[in-house]
Protein backbone atom coordinates (compact mmCIF):
# COMPACT_ATOMS: atom_id res chain seq x y z
CA UNK A 1 0.00 0.00 0.00
CA UNK A 2 1.02 3.79 -0.62
CA UNK A 3 -0.55 6.46 -0.24
CA UNK A 4 -1.90 7.90 -3.74
CA UNK A 5 -2.34 11.57 -3.31
CA UNK A 6 -2.80 13.49 0.25
CA UNK A 7 -6.94 14.93 -0.29
CA UNK A 8 -7.10 17.19 2.65
CA UNK A 9 -3.40 18.27 4.22
CA UNK A 10 -2.44 18.04 7.98
CA UNK A 11 -2.31 22.18 7.97
CA UNK A 12 -6.24 22.80 5.91
CA UNK A 13 -7.58 20.01 9.21
CA UNK A 14 -5.33 21.85 11.35
CA UNK A 15 -7.30 25.23 10.27
CA UNK A 16 -10.91 23.72 9.86
CA UNK A 17 -10.42 22.03 13.38
CA UNK A 18 -9.71 25.62 15.03
CA UNK A 19 -13.01 27.43 13.04
CA UNK A 20 -14.62 24.03 14.47
CA UNK A 21 -13.72 24.22 17.72
CA UNK A 22 -14.18 28.00 17.85
CA UNK A 23 -17.66 27.93 16.76
CA UNK A 24 -18.35 25.24 19.33
CA UNK A 25 -16.88 27.27 22.10
CA UNK A 26 -19.26 30.07 20.92
CA UNK A 27 -22.18 28.15 20.78
CA UNK A 28 -22.04 26.20 24.11
CA UNK A 29 -20.42 28.96 26.24
CA UNK A 30 -22.86 28.35 29.66
CA UNK A 31 -23.34 25.11 28.73
CA UNK A 32 -22.76 21.64 30.11
CA UNK A 33 -21.02 20.38 26.96
CA UNK A 34 -20.74 16.66 27.05
CA UNK A 35 -18.88 15.42 23.63
CA UNK A 36 -19.38 12.17 22.21
CA UNK A 37 -16.57 10.38 20.37
CA UNK A 38 -17.33 7.30 17.73
CA UNK A 39 -14.49 4.71 18.41
CA UNK A 40 -12.45 4.20 16.86
CA UNK A 41 -12.09 6.49 13.91
CA UNK A 42 -12.90 9.65 15.88
CA UNK A 43 -10.44 9.24 18.58
CA UNK A 44 -7.80 11.61 16.54
CA UNK A 45 -10.52 14.24 15.35
CA UNK A 46 -11.71 14.35 19.02
CA UNK A 47 -8.23 14.99 20.42
CA UNK A 48 -7.41 17.77 18.23
CA UNK A 49 -10.55 19.21 18.10
CA UNK A 50 -10.96 19.20 21.88
CA UNK A 51 -7.41 21.21 21.67
CA UNK A 52 -9.25 23.88 20.31
CA UNK A 53 -12.13 24.62 22.83
CA UNK A 54 -12.01 26.82 25.14
CA UNK A 55 -14.99 26.57 27.63
CA UNK A 56 -15.12 23.46 30.25
CA UNK A 57 -16.04 20.00 28.45
CA UNK A 58 -16.55 16.59 28.90
CA UNK A 59 -15.60 13.48 27.17
CA UNK A 60 -17.59 10.38 26.78
CA UNK A 61 -16.68 7.48 24.38
CA UNK A 62 -19.28 5.35 22.47
CA UNK A 63 -17.73 2.22 19.65
CA UNK A 64 -20.10 0.97 17.68
CA UNK A 65 -20.05 -1.73 14.50
CA UNK A 66 -22.62 -2.46 11.75
CA UNK A 67 -22.92 -6.28 11.78
CA UNK A 68 -21.43 -6.40 8.47
CA UNK A 69 -21.78 -5.99 4.85
CA UNK A 70 -24.67 -7.45 4.17
CA UNK A 71 -26.60 -5.70 6.73
CA UNK A 72 -25.71 -2.69 6.39
CA UNK A 73 -28.15 -1.08 4.55
CA UNK A 74 -30.46 -2.31 7.23
CA UNK A 75 -28.59 0.43 9.63
CA UNK A 76 -28.82 -2.10 11.89
CA UNK A 77 -25.62 -0.73 14.27
CA UNK A 78 -24.16 -3.18 17.77
CA UNK A 79 -23.11 -1.11 20.26
CA UNK A 80 -19.29 -2.90 21.62
CA UNK A 81 -19.45 -0.21 24.28
CA UNK A 82 -22.10 2.28 25.38
CA UNK A 83 -21.90 5.48 26.98
CA UNK A 84 -20.72 5.81 30.67
CA UNK A 85 -21.98 8.95 31.43
CA UNK A 86 -26.08 9.54 31.75
CA UNK A 87 -26.72 12.35 29.05
CA UNK A 88 -30.43 13.16 29.88
CA UNK A 89 -30.59 17.29 29.78
CA UNK A 90 -27.08 17.51 28.48
CA UNK A 91 -25.92 19.10 25.40
CA UNK A 92 -24.57 16.22 23.39
CA UNK A 93 -22.30 16.89 20.49
CA UNK A 94 -21.11 13.79 18.68
CA UNK A 95 -18.24 13.96 16.85
CA UNK A 96 -17.11 11.29 14.08
CA UNK A 97 -14.28 11.19 11.59
CA UNK A 98 -16.64 10.56 8.33
CA UNK A 99 -20.33 10.29 6.97
CA UNK A 100 -20.32 8.00 4.82
CA UNK A 101 -23.92 6.27 4.10
CA UNK A 102 -24.51 8.16 7.24
CA UNK A 103 -26.44 4.79 8.86
CA UNK A 104 -23.67 4.56 11.89
CA UNK A 105 -24.87 8.42 12.62
CA UNK A 106 -28.99 7.98 11.73
CA UNK A 107 -28.46 5.20 14.51
CA UNK A 108 -26.63 7.06 17.13
CA UNK A 109 -28.83 9.88 16.80
CA UNK A 110 -31.93 7.70 17.44
CA UNK A 111 -30.36 5.92 20.00
CA UNK A 112 -28.83 9.13 21.97
CA UNK A 113 -32.21 10.84 21.57
CA UNK A 114 -34.27 8.67 23.20
CA UNK A 115 -32.06 9.29 26.61
CA UNK A 116 -33.71 13.03 26.29
CA UNK A 117 -30.25 15.15 26.07
CA UNK A 118 -30.96 19.02 26.20
CA UNK A 119 -29.61 19.00 22.96
CA UNK A 120 -28.17 16.75 20.10
CA UNK A 121 -25.82 17.86 17.43
CA UNK A 122 -23.40 16.33 14.61
CA UNK A 123 -19.68 17.60 14.56
CA UNK A 124 -17.87 15.60 11.65
CA UNK A 125 -14.37 15.66 10.07
CA UNK A 126 -15.41 14.56 6.60
CA UNK A 127 -18.56 14.04 4.53
CA UNK A 128 -18.89 11.67 1.79
CA UNK A 129 -20.14 14.08 -1.06
CA UNK A 130 -22.76 12.65 -3.90
CA UNK A 131 -24.66 9.70 -1.45
CA UNK A 132 -28.22 9.61 -0.96
CA UNK A 133 -28.64 9.21 2.95
CA UNK A 134 -31.85 10.44 4.87
CA UNK A 135 -31.09 14.12 6.05
CA UNK A 136 -28.91 14.35 9.06
CA UNK A 137 -28.15 18.02 10.48
CA UNK A 138 -24.47 18.11 10.88
CA UNK A 139 -24.23 21.47 12.81
CA UNK A 140 -20.03 21.64 12.09
CA UNK A 141 -18.46 20.15 8.97
CA UNK A 142 -15.06 19.62 8.18
CA UNK A 143 -14.86 18.77 4.11
CA UNK A 144 -16.66 17.66 1.70
CA UNK A 145 -14.88 14.82 0.06
CA UNK A 146 -15.61 12.58 -2.85
CA UNK A 147 -16.38 8.50 -3.26
CA UNK A 148 -13.11 7.31 -2.92
CA UNK A 149 -11.49 5.17 -0.34
CA UNK A 150 -9.34 6.95 2.13
CA UNK A 151 -7.07 6.91 4.94
CA UNK A 152 -5.35 8.40 7.67
CA UNK A 153 -6.64 10.99 10.68
CA UNK A 154 -8.56 8.48 12.33
CA UNK A 155 -9.59 5.92 9.27
CA UNK A 156 -7.99 3.15 8.51
CA UNK A 157 -7.75 0.25 5.88
CA UNK A 158 -7.58 -3.24 7.80
CA UNK A 159 -7.01 -1.64 11.15
CA UNK A 160 -3.56 0.47 9.80
CA UNK A 161 -3.02 4.11 8.83
CA UNK A 162 -5.24 5.91 11.61
CA UNK A 163 -2.51 7.55 12.79
CA UNK A 164 -1.19 9.44 9.12
CA UNK A 165 -1.48 13.44 10.19
CA UNK A 166 -3.31 13.68 6.58
CA UNK A 167 -5.93 12.40 4.94
CA UNK A 168 -5.30 10.74 2.08
CA UNK A 169 -6.55 8.35 -1.07
CA UNK A 170 -4.79 5.14 -1.00
CA UNK A 171 -3.26 3.55 -4.01
CA UNK A 172 -4.69 -0.41 -4.11
CA UNK A 173 -0.75 -0.85 -6.60
CA UNK A 174 1.82 -2.80 -4.36
CA UNK A 175 4.70 -1.54 -3.21
C1 LIG B 1 -16.50 4.57 10.17
C2 LIG B 1 -16.61 5.97 10.73
C3 LIG B 1 -18.05 6.10 11.04
C4 LIG B 1 -18.72 5.19 10.03
C5 LIG B 1 -19.31 6.01 8.94
O1 LIG B 1 -16.36 3.67 11.21
O2 LIG B 1 -15.80 6.16 11.86
O3 LIG B 1 -18.36 5.71 12.36
O4 LIG B 1 -17.71 4.34 9.48
O5 LIG B 1 -19.89 5.19 7.95
P1 LIG B 1 -21.42 5.26 7.59
O6 LIG B 1 -21.78 6.70 7.43
O7 LIG B 1 -21.48 4.51 6.28
O8 LIG B 1 -22.21 4.57 8.66
P2 LIG B 1 -15.99 2.13 10.96
O9 LIG B 1 -17.25 1.31 10.92
O10 LIG B 1 -15.07 2.00 9.78
O11 LIG B 1 -15.24 1.73 12.32
P3 LIG B 1 -13.92 2.37 12.94
O12 LIG B 1 -14.22 3.80 13.29
O13 LIG B 1 -13.69 1.54 14.15
O14 LIG B 1 -12.82 2.25 11.90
Amino acid sequence: MKVDRVLVSAEEIREKLTEMGAAISRDYNGKNLLIVGVLKGAFIVMADLARHIDIPVEFDFMAVSSYGAATKTSGVVRILKDLDEEIADRHVLIVEDIIDSGLTLHYLMRNLRVRQPASLSVAALLIKDGIERSPIEIKYEGFHIPQEFVIGYGLDYEGLYRNLPYVAVMSHEDG
